[in-house]
């Protein structure tokens, strides 16, 4: 989403810039003037250098000219300056002057010259480059004196200065205001039967247009910022994203060895005795099915699978002979299958990342009505997740054979379930396990 936003940002300060890029903009001598020459874009501005007397005073005989008689025209030159007072390039500019009073233009310097004459209903109008042309080829009105050409302008006719882009002399006002190079001066002579002055000439009016880089839109560095912004961004939720993934996969990883790890310990237990194989792992299972039934979260449900895998492992310690003793045990041996519950406590001590477990190994023969072992708790002084195991150990016994006798059908198990709910069992552990038997979450032993 932010991509597209910041990458319609720029299409529309490229547009934007583009507009301006080609806006044509049009400032007067008039304009400047009563503006102190403080615009904002070009200024310009045109002296008079003077004529001097005897060397641009020419004489017109009737011969080359309407008018009868000879007279005399004195000439005047103007040097043009324009200045860049914007921050910006310019890429094209022209100068038009509209002739109030007539007059003749001889020659011009650094550009060429559009002429435009009104002659009756006709326009005539060449551009010249009035230092280097050839005489034979004008088709506009002009005057020839002695070998100088000159090009009458009445009112309504005008001339337009283009500065030329070859030249070398003429600068095209590039560089920023304030550079030596941000003006550019040009020139031209005038005639008249009385001297042209820079009056005559104030309907002049400088057109031009600007070329702004992109990065100069004020805008620009708005969102220059905001994309490095989003760049930043971008590539630190990559990063995070990729860290996250491996550490998620890192604890994928851990859960996996860990839970093999436990379930081939538990696998050592029931090794033991071969009428109870795969009990731990079935224990575990009721024991997180209970969990979820009863609305514990994942990571509870995880915990609870582990106490009872483990719940068994005081049996790693009790004699072969005496766990897969076929025959009735005496008093004696069934002291010492009793103390796998400390055995176990004990073992599991250690695993402080699951404390629950040591005391689910300790409680887990533990009754409700607190007539179990080892030490006699009843209702919730018996550690839940051990209320939980109870019954799902219960279950798996129920549902397994054994040395001594097949399993029980399933009408007997869920009726001992029953009778037993509040007086062996936890009710509420034991409605949970009634529901998922019911649902068929948990199948019998065939
Ligand atoms: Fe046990």
């Amino acid at each position: 989403m932010a991509f597209f936003v910041i990458v319609s940002s720029y299409c529309y300060i490229l547009i934007r810039n583009s507009t301006f890029n080609q806006t044509e903009r049009k400032v007067s001598l008039s304009d400047l003037r009563t503006s102190s020459g403080e615009d904002a874009g070009l200024s310009f501005s045109i002296e008079e250098r003077g004529g001097m007397l005897g060397k641009w005073d020419t004489v017109l005989t009737e011969e080359s000219y309407e008018r009868t008689g000879t007279y005399i025209l004195k000439g005047n030159t103007f040097d043009v300056t324009v200045e860049n007072k914007t921050p910006y390039e310019i890429s094209e500019w022209k100068l038009s002057f509209d002739i109030e009073t007539p007059c003749f233009i001889e020659t011009a310097w650094c550009g060429k010259v559009d002429i435009i004459q009104q002659r009756g209903e006709d326009t005539l109008e060449q551009d010249f480059n009035l230092r280097n042309y050839n005489h034979k080829m004008i088709f506009i009105d002009y005057i020839m004196n002695n070998d100088q050409v000159f090009f009458p302008l009445s009112k309504g006719d005008r001339f337009v200065y283009h500065p030329s882009l070859e030249d070398k002399e003429y600068p095209l006002l590039r560089t920023s205001p304030n550079r030596a190079n941000s003006f550019a001066k040009v020139g031209f002579i005038l005639y008249g039967e009385e001297t042209v002055t820079s009056s005559d000439l104030s309907t002049a009016v400088l057109t031009y247009r600007l070329r702004r880089r992109i990065s100069q839109d004020p805008a620009f560095n708005i969102l220059a910022f905001l994309s490095i912004l989003w760049i930043f961004s971008f590539v630190f939720l990559l990063f995070s994203e990729g860290r996250i993934m491996d550490l998620e996969q890192l604890e994928i990883r851990d859960k996996k060895l860990i839970q093999e790890i436990m379930e081939t310990f538990s696998g050592f237990v029931d090794a033991k005795d071969p009428y109870t194989g795969g009990h731990s792992i079935r224990v575990g299972k009721y024991s997180r099915q209970i969990a979820e039934e009863m609305g514990l979260d994942k990571k509870q449900c995880q915990k609870v699978f582990y106490c009872g895998l483990l719940h068994d492992c005081g049996k790693i310690s009790i004699h072969d002979d005496i766990l897969s003793k076929p025959n009735r045990l005496t008093d004696e041996e069934f002291s010492i299958i009793k103390s796998h519950t400390i055995r176990g406590f004990e073992i599991l001590s250690g695993l402080t990342a699951i404390p629950e477990a040591c005391m689910v190994a300790r409680y887990h023969h533990e009754r409700y009505d607190g007539k179990g072992y080892p030490d006699g708790l009843a209702g919730d002084a018996i550690p839940f997740y051990a209320r939980i195991v109870c019954l799902a150990d219960a279950f798996d016994a129920m549902n397994s054979n054994r040395c001594y006798r097949n399993h029980m059908e399933p009408d007997v198990i869920i009726g001992q379930i029953s009778k037993n709910s509040g007086f062996q069992f936890d009710p509420d552990v034991a409605d949970a396990m009634l529901r998922l038997i019911l649902r068929g979450d948990i199948s019998f032993a065939d």
